[in-house]
């Protein structure tokens, strides 16, 4: 039973939302009852947050964090590799794969896993990924259990595509869907969109969300039984990155930290990826848009950059320590974006520019989170091809770039 619509009136009063059921009488005695339960489960405390958007974005004092960089990798590599592997045989290493963003950027309505990169032949982004898990699995023997994190928006075309595509060759037992939660889009004014005349716009509700979402699809008790002690969390748009890397998990666990962050040097002190770091004294992410020019200049010990290593989206996380920071909240992001929404006369507009906000918490606040990480650097050329555009700089045109320089057949 959903709320009344009384108590919907008030809640939607509380937050100055009364134009949510400008289409109440309109609606069909399903649609009613479906848009009373959102208005139920919605979070409305989050609308006031575009009114004082500086003060969520207060940081605190940046100090350097040294990386592992790749000479004392490749020093270490047998060790660390035979760690990581065993940790994976023993069946502790499960892999998340965040595919719950809208992908916007790219511009396709499908779920971005789903997109066919090949150009001789078929080639998606989900097949990818799989593929290089798949390296992994052959390498060690052990089949890694594959958590897939979804949302309303996508999880139904996900699901259905990749059992057409029996998950690319994957055991189908060991892959288990969840879905994320979805947050309120609203307009400059912080009033609520409508997506239909019996719902509100909404929209995935970021990635830091994935292990609360997780949780709460019961999938903690299964990481329990199985006996799951890291789970390596990843982006669904790199078709480069090396999953369930047995040398970063025995790199962590040797050095005794609680996470892991798979970072590359950056190729300009303002390239466009968050500079790994202190805060506090804790691990944490500046984004590039925090860089200041002090920090951009900053040097080490040893002459080199301070801020010089990107993260990749791609941790490592100790399962023990995300159960410790459960109750903690994440950062609220504020973002711009394009948000169709009904106008005054009830017709549905897809705008071509920013129109609005979305509310997101990031993964990467996660970091602050943890009692320890350690920033681990890989080759970008090997490990790092985001597909964010369709065309130039993080796009189709760059990953198949770097995936022909592999020597995969495109
Ligand atoms: P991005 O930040 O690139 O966002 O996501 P996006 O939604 O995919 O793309 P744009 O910005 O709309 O073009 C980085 C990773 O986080 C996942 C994405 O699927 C991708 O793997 N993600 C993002 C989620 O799982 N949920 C979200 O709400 C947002």
């Amino acid at each position: 039973m959903s709320i009344t619509l009384a108590q919907a009136k008030e809640k939607l009063k509380k937050y100055g939302q009364e134009h949510v059921l400008k289409y109440y009488e309109e609606l069909t005695e399903e649609e009613r009852a479906s848009l009373l339960d959102q208005i139920e489960v919605s979070d409305m405390e989050i609308l006031e947050s575009c009114r004082h958007q500086e003060e969520l974005t207060k940081r605190g004092v940046i100090t350097p964090l040294a990386a592992m960089e790749l000479p004392e990798i490749e020093a270490n590599r047998e060790s660390f590799t035979r760690a990581g592997a065993d940790a994976i045989r023993a069946g502790k290493v499960g892999a998340v794969l965040l595919a719950g963003g809208m992908g916007t950027r790219l511009g396709s309505d499908d779920p971005k896993g789903v997109y066919n990169i090949g150009i001789t032949r078929k080639l998606y982004i989900f097949e990818c990924l799989i593929n290089n898990l798949m390296e992994i699995v052959k390498e060690t023997e052990a089949w890694i259990p594959l958590f897939v994190m979804t949302s309303d928006k996508n999880h139904e075309a996900t699901v259905k595509f990749l059992k057409e595509h029996d998950f690319f060759g994957y055991k189908a037992e060991c892959v288990h869907f969840f879905t994320q939660k979805m947050a309120l889009a609203v307009d400059y004014d912080g009033k609520v969109y409508m997506e239909g005349k019996g719902k509100m716009a909404s929209s995935p509700n970021g990635n830091g969300g994935w292990f609360v979402s997780l949780r709460d699809a019961g999938l903690l008790d299964l990481i329990h039984r199985q006996g799951i002690e890291w789970l390596n969390v990843f982006a669904v748009d790199n078709v480069l990155q090396h999953i369930a890397d047995p040398c970063f998990i025995g790199a962590t666990i040797q050095r005794k930290c609680v996470a892991g962050a798979k970072v590359v040097a950056k190729v300009t002190p303002d390239e466009k990826v968050g500079a790994i770091c202190l805060e506090d004294g804790r691990p944490s992410i500046v984004e590039y848009y925090d860089m200041t020019q002090e920090l951009m200049a900053a040097r080490d010990a040893q002459g080199k950059p301070a801020y010089n290593f990107g993260v990749i989206l791609n941790y490592l996380f100790s399962v023990a320590e995300l159960e410790r920071v459960l109750s903690l909240s994440l950062p609220l992001h504020v973002v711009e974006k394009k948000i169709p929404y009904l106008d005054e006369a009830g017709e549905l507009v897809k705008p071509e520019a920013p129109n609005g906000y979305k509310f997101e918490n990031l993964i990467l606040d996660m970091i602050y989170q943890m009692e320890s990480c350690l920033p681990y650097e890989v080759v970008r050329e090997n490990e790092f091809a985001p597909i964010k555009n369709k065309t130039g700089i993080d796009s189709v045109e760059s990953a198949r770039e770097l995936l022909r320089r592999k020597g995969v057949v495109l």
